[in-house]
């Protein structure tokens, strides 16, 4: 057997077997290349979630509300550090990810790019977004990429509370004045079915799953996840006496699930072509951002290097 054949007999071997593959560990550059796409544009999209939520941090309700906000949103930047980190492993430094991001390279999750109008869609958020990205993410804790499972053990354990800290949100409006349970009402209308994009495409439409399922990256489909996530979600509404605005939502007895309507697929192609309600302005304040920050990336960067030189005096 050829060197090459053996070091790739013993990749699929490791596959199958479960085991993790390590930084150092020899990978196919397909295997490779798929990681650095999904675990940067993971990393992109909790940085960029932070906008929406940044903009409630003046206008919080209380002081209660604000703190717990600004600990989710410090949590977020958090998660996007270890993913970040994660994918540098691979062999990609952080400038060639961000660059990829700013020139449309890569891209981040289609739910951040719609707007948070009320304060109930920070409640919406954290209920609905954090939800779906916990049912994704908990299956990614078994991921076959180590730094990457790694980092979705410690994610998944600041997910549950971003979560709950939404959910209360609703339930506080939902029992709240007519008008208070109105702006809940409206808030789940907006953001119940971009919530199910964040799944993808159906598995059939999916350009990346079946190589992605067979490497073990993906351990769950995108239309399994996104079940799992109504079937969790719909009696949550129920108890705050919600509606989900879906008219075809039904329990099926027989399948043991919701059945629910289709999905706005030429909304979401919109969406994560660039072209939904926020995207410019999401890149734009990222790049903003970055370019303001030049000066404590170049800072840091100069005390590492002096701190180097003078180790050895
Ligand atoms: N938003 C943007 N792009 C999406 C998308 C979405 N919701 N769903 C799919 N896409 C893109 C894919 O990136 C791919 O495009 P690409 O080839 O340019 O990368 C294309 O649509 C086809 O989709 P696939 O299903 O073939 O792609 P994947 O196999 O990568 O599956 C995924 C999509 C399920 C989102 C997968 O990438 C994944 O699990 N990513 C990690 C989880 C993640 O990124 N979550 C984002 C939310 S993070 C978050 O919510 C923070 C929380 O704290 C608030």
């Amino acid at each position: 057997m050829s060197e090459a054949s053996d070091l790739e007999q013993r990749f699929e071997d490791k596959i199958a077997a479960d085991e993790r593959i390590e930084p150092k560990d020899w990978m196919p550059d397909a295997y490779r290349k798929n990681l650095i796409r999904q675990m940067s544009q993971h990393a992109h999209s909790e940085v960029i979630g932070m906008q929406p939520e940044g903009n409630w941090l003046t206008r919080a309700p209380t002081l209660e509300r604000k703190s717990v906000l600004l600990a989710k949103i410090q949590d977020e930047a958090g998660h996007g550090l270890y993913l970040y980190s994660a994918t540098e492993t691979l062999g990609v430094t952080r400038e060639e990810l961000v660059a990829a991001l700013h020139e449309g390279r890569a891209k981040y999750a289609s739910i951040f790019n719609y707007p948070s109008l009320t304060w109930a869609d920070i409640g919406a958020i954290g209920w609905l977004v954090d939800g779906a990205a916990i049912v994704n993410q908990i299956s990614l804790q078994r991921t076959s990429y180590g730094p990457y499972a790694r980092a979705m053990v410690r994610i998944c354990k600041e997910e549950s509370f971003h979560q709950r800290q939404g959910y209360q949100i609703m339930v506080r409006l939902a029992e709240g004045s007519e008008a208070q349970k109105q702006m809940a009402q409206d808030a789940l209308n907006r953001w119940w079915w971009p919530s199910l994009m964040m799944f993808g495409p159906h598995d059939g439409e999916s350009a990346h799953s079946a190589q992605s399922m067979l490497w073990k990256i993906k351990r769950m489909s995108n239309d399994d996840g996104r079940q799992k996530f109504v079937d969790q979600t719909v009696p949550q509404a129920d108890i705050i006496d919600l509606t989900v605005p879906d008219p075809d939502l039904k329990w099926n007895e027989a399948r043991g699930h919701y059945d629910f309507g289709e999905i706005n697929w030429d909304e979401f192609m919109q969406v994560i072509s660039g072209n939904g309600p926020c995207n410019r302005q999401r890149l734009g304040q990222h790049k903003k951002a970055h370019e303001e920050g030049a000066w404590v990336r170049e800072a840091m960067a100069a005390y590492a290097k002096r701190k180097a030189e003078t180790a050895h005096d």
